[in-house]
């Protein structure tokens, strides 16, 4: 076939029943349009991360992205109004006899806008200087209403240690003081759509968790992480932050990228009835799958137990007691120290330095599959 052909790509009747579909030439993604009696085709790869337009929606006379719903014009390729220099290349189509050809060399070139970069998507630069060590807070409460929270309380006696007995920088987040959305799934449509720096800290300048992610990643050296038992869980504050930090332990698995190198994490773990062991099994388990380090004795905790129900007691107990506060600052002090340790002896970049046995880690297939595929496919001679 030469490449300047007319190539039929099949009945028009099947392509006027849906708005956008993807049809491939060869190894080619071609989006296939149709939108009030005319036929539109364009590349079916997105200029931003290289999302499926072919499986995306028509919004008017524009292909919307179904990944981060970048917009292009159905038929010429261009981007939206502001952002025509954003294309994606655009093919002629026609319909003969009841039949829609398609021509497969484009006849507009891809062209890019200069998007300037996320400020987090910067290089992350190792911290020489004081320790630095960060709070988050994640238990909800009432703006402008304050209440007692032991667990904040003990995070702020573990962040006043670190600041005044240690020498370090602190910074305190409290996440019921931020606005940010949920995760929205990006990593359900594919593991290339949630990017870093986070797909909704990019669209959205309104989204306040770009303090948090500038925090861990580019600033702390110690996070200290303090959430009440609600339900037997962390508090949902806490999962709606974790949730969102996909795009960080997702930058490992598709990119080979570790943001979070040399930084040491410890809990604070406070509620009214027990869980405490479950809670941290779980902040254990996520903080050492995103690449953080744990001193010895990485938390600390505090609850009364299934039968108390008197939580003026609790919260005054906490207030009280001399030996929580002082554990909230000792567990800062392992935490510092272990970040000294590190930053002295620093985690080989295994990055750089020699590929990573990735074998166990999160999303990575087993050679077993590849052997059992390549068995079926190709049996070794005298093989079972
Ligand atoms: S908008 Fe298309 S890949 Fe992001």
């Amino acid at each position: 076939m030469a490449h300047d052909e007319w190539v039929d790509i099949g009945a028009a009747a099947e392509f006027s029943r849906q708005p956008v579909q993807q049809v491939m030439l060869g190894r080619v993604r071609v989006a296939v349009s149709y939108r009030d009696g005319r036929f539109g085709a364009i590349s079916g790869v997105c200029n931003h991360v290289g999302g499926p337009l072919g499986q995306g929606r028509l919004d008017g006379d524009y292909v919307v992205c179904p990944w981060h719903y970048w917009k292009f014009h159905f038929q010429t390729g261009k981007g939206e109004p502001g952002f025509e220099e954003d294309a994606v290349p655009a093919y002629e189509v026609r319909e003969e006899n009841a039949r829609v050809l398609l021509r497969p060399i484009p006849v507009s070139k891809r062209t890019r806008k200069l998007h300037a970069p996320h400020p987090l998507a910067r290089p992350v630069v190792a911290n020489s200087g004081a320790i630095r060590v960060l709070g988050i807070s994640t238990t909800s409460m009432t703006q402008g209403q304050e209440r007692y929270s032991t667990s904040d309380d003990l995070l702020k006696s573990a962040l006043a240690h670190a600041a005044s007995s240690l020498g370090c920088e602190s910074q305190l987040v409290r996440l019921h003081d931020l606005k940010f959305r949920p995760c929205e799934g990006f990593y359900s449509k594919s593991a290339r759509a949630c990017t870093w720096p986070c797909s909704i800290t990019q669209m959205d300048p309104e989204d306040q968790l770009d303090r948090v992610y500038e925090g861990l990643v580019h600033w702390a050296d110690v996070i200290l992480v303090a959430t009440p038992i609600r339900w037997g869980a962390a508090s949902s504050l806490y999962f709606k932050m974790v949730e969102r930090m996909n795009c960080i332990q997702n930058q490992e698995t598709i990119a080979g990228r570790s943001l979070l190198r040399n930084k040491v994490a410890g809990f604070i773990i406070t509620g009214g009835q027990d869980n405490v062991q479950a809670v941290a099994g779980q902040m254990l388990g996520f903080f050492a799958e995103i690449g953080c380090q744990y001193p010895q004795y990485p938390y600390i905790a505090h609850s009364r137990g299934w039968s108390a129900e008197d939580m003026e007691n609790n919260t005054r107990y906490v207030q009280d007691s001399k030996l929580l506060h002082e554990g909230a600052g000792a567990l800062a002090g392992r935490c510092v120290e272990m970040a000294g340790i590190l930053r002295a002896g620093s985690l080989k970049d295994e990055m750089r330095e020699e590929p990573r046995a990735r074998g166990g880690r999160k999303a990575q297939e087993l050679d077993t599959h590849a052997q059992l595929q390549g068995r079926g496919a190709d049996p070794a001679p005298g093989g079972e």
